[in-house]
């Protein structure tokens, strides 16, 4: 199956109630067989208006920091979200949602087969590293998880909200270009 059959099959979803919501479905974006993946939370306003994942502020923020490391959303990363539908009024995506949901990132992770997955931020860390991941502590660490390296970092919004984070958030990103070099990873 490639990535765009199993957008159709995503696109009818009603497997949670996150679905009676969303104007767009965020399936994800980025290339089909990429080394790297990044999972978010879920999409906010602008994600669900447009149908892509980190298209707002947040997104604008990610999208440097890819730069930086000579990544792009368009190039060489594949973006999704633990979620595909917007939650209401942007609040966090309840377990019960995260785990429905990730029948199809379990589908997308088969298709991308990525090497590496940078969690962004808390929700998709303490979902896919370890449930009691904190990010302030542990970003930037690469663990392996089912021969896949996996590595959490601090959440975009949370930087805006708190831009003191920024330089430690920058250099997870230096760690994953770091990462990319040692594996010899195809980007
Ligand atoms: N925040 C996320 O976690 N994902 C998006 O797609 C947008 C904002």
């Amino acid at each position: 199956m490639t990535l765009n059959e199993l957008k159709e099959k995503c696109e009818g979803c009603t497997r949670c109630e996150l679905c009676g919501g969303r104007t767009n479905l965020v399936f994800g974006c980025g290339k089909e067989d990429a080394d790297i993946m990044l999972i978010g939370e879920g999409p906010g306003e602008n994600e669900d208006l447009q149908g892509l994942p980190f298209v707002g502020r947040s997104g604008q923020l990610l999208d440097k920091f890819l730069a930086a490391v000579d990544l792009n959303r368009n190039k060489n990363v594949y973006i999704a979200n633990m979620v595909k539908c917007r939650p209401p009024k942007n609040r966090d995506p309840k377990p019960e949602e995260q785990d429905t949901c990730i029948y199809w990132l379990r589908e997308q992770f088969k298709i991308i087969r990525p090497k590496i997955i940078v969690c962004v931020g808390r929700i998709s860390a303490q979902k896919l590293i370890s449930p009691d991941f904190r990010v302030t502590k542990e970003h930037g660490l690469f663990i392996e998880k089912n021969g896949v390296l996996m590595m959490g970092t601090y959440h975009p919004a949370a930087i805006l909200r708190n831009p003191n984070n920024k330089e430690e958030a920058f250099k997870d990103w230096l760690a994953l270009r770091e990462k990319i070099k040692e594996l010899d990873l195809n980007v």
